[in-house]
């Protein structure tokens, strides 16, 4: 019976049915994914968002770093409102000029993309911020890491904040202290900061980020750091000239997998970043979690998921106003 013709079909009707159902009870309640009822709801974002990331990665195997840190680097100036992706105006200068995102942040040409094919699909429902967001959780997914589900909802900001950029976001000669402080302004706790700093398991620095790490005598330098380690970044950096173009891989060992290798070259002294070496310097709770981390891939997987959403909420200042941007390098 199980096998039969008109078994087979009628469960395809019953399949058809139900699908019919589902979509009808998804369009009277505005998508199960939307915080804000109908708006900001399109069925066919997140396929287009994943479409653009995948083939965008297919072509740069590191635009899915690229990506994720943009995310990161919107959603701790003012929030998650896509501040990131305006151009310069006359009334304000954008954030790409600041210091953590110059000759460094990029992807823009890719969330480009994306929005034109967005706004083909539904015209003025869905906000770069939220396209920001969707990007950076597909690229972890596509690097082998965990998913999860984006809350939508987002407005994009109607203006940008290169000052702030550059005091909120945390540089790469950062102590741990100064980490959890710029985390902590965010409301976010130093559970956070850590599993967050695990993003740092794929993608690439410049010379300039890491260079102080092998000036002996500074506090990066007096850093603890494997000796092999040290030796042929500064090889690898012994060109001054090129310390905005030579890239080292953040995490050495699996450079483009999502995973926890990060903790464990902290633990060998084979962080890249000051800062990423910073996070076991001293005893406390951020070297017990890197150490937790670098045993229980799966806790960093859980932590670094809440720690995404908790990142992906931050909210812009209260009357800072907002609209669903058609272009995303320029208010309406
Ligand atoms: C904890 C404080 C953090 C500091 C000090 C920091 C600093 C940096 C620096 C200096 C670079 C290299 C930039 C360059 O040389 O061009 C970098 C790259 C990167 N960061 Fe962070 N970061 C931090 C946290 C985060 C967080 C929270 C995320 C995402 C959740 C993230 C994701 C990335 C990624 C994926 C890259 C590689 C980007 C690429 O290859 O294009 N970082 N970070």
């Amino acid at each position: 019976m199980a096998s039969s013709p008109v078994f087979r079909f009628v469960l395809f009707i019953v399949f058809v049915a139900l699908m019919q159902c589902c979509n009808f009870v998804e369009a009277c309640l505005g998508g199960g994914s939307s915080p804000v009822g109908n708006a900001g709801h399109c069925a066919a974002a997140e396929g287009i968002v994943f479409s653009g990331v995948e083939a965008a990665v297919a072509e740069d195997p590191r635009m899915a770093a690229s990506l994720l840190r943009l995310h990161f680097h919107d959603c701790f100036v003012n929030g998650c409102d896509a501040s990131v992706l305006l151009d310069d105006t006359v009334d304000f200068v954008g954030e790409k000029t600041a210091g953590p995102n110059l000759n460094s942040l990029r992807g823009f040409e890719v969330i480009d993309a994306i929005k034109a094919d967005v706004e083909l699909a539904c015209p003025d429902t869905v906000s770069c911020a939220d396209i920001l967001a969707v990007a950076a959780r597909d690229a972890v997914a596509l690097s082998g890491g965990p998913t999860w589900e984006v809350q939508m909802g987002r407005k994009d900001g109607l203006s940008a904040n290169k000052q702030l950029a550059n005091s909120n976001i945390p540089g790469p000669n950062s102590n741990v202290a100064g980490l959890i402080s710029k985390f902590q302004n965010l409301g976010l706790s130093v559970k956070d900061m850590v599993a967050l700093s695990g993003a740092h398991t794929i993608g690439h620095a410049r010379c300039a980020s890491f260079t102080s790490r092998l000036n002996v005598g500074s506090n990066a330098g007096n850093l603890v750091g494997d000796k092999d380690f040290l030796t042929s970044l500064q090889q690898l950096c012994s060109n001054p000239g090129a310390s905005n173009v030579t890239l080292a891989q953040l995490d050495l060992v699996s450079p483009a997998t999502f995973d926890n290798q990060y903790y464990m070259n902290l633990l060998s002294g084979e962080g890249l970043l000051a800062s990423d070496q910073a996070l076991v310097s001293e005893a406390g709770e951020a070297r017990e979690l890197v150490e937790s981390y670098s045993e229980y891939p799966e806790a960093f997987f859980e932590d670094f998921v809440a720690a995404m959403v908790r990142m992906g909420s931050l909210s812009p200042a209260a009357g800072s106003g907002g609209e669903i941007r058609r272009d995303c390098r320029r208010v309406n």
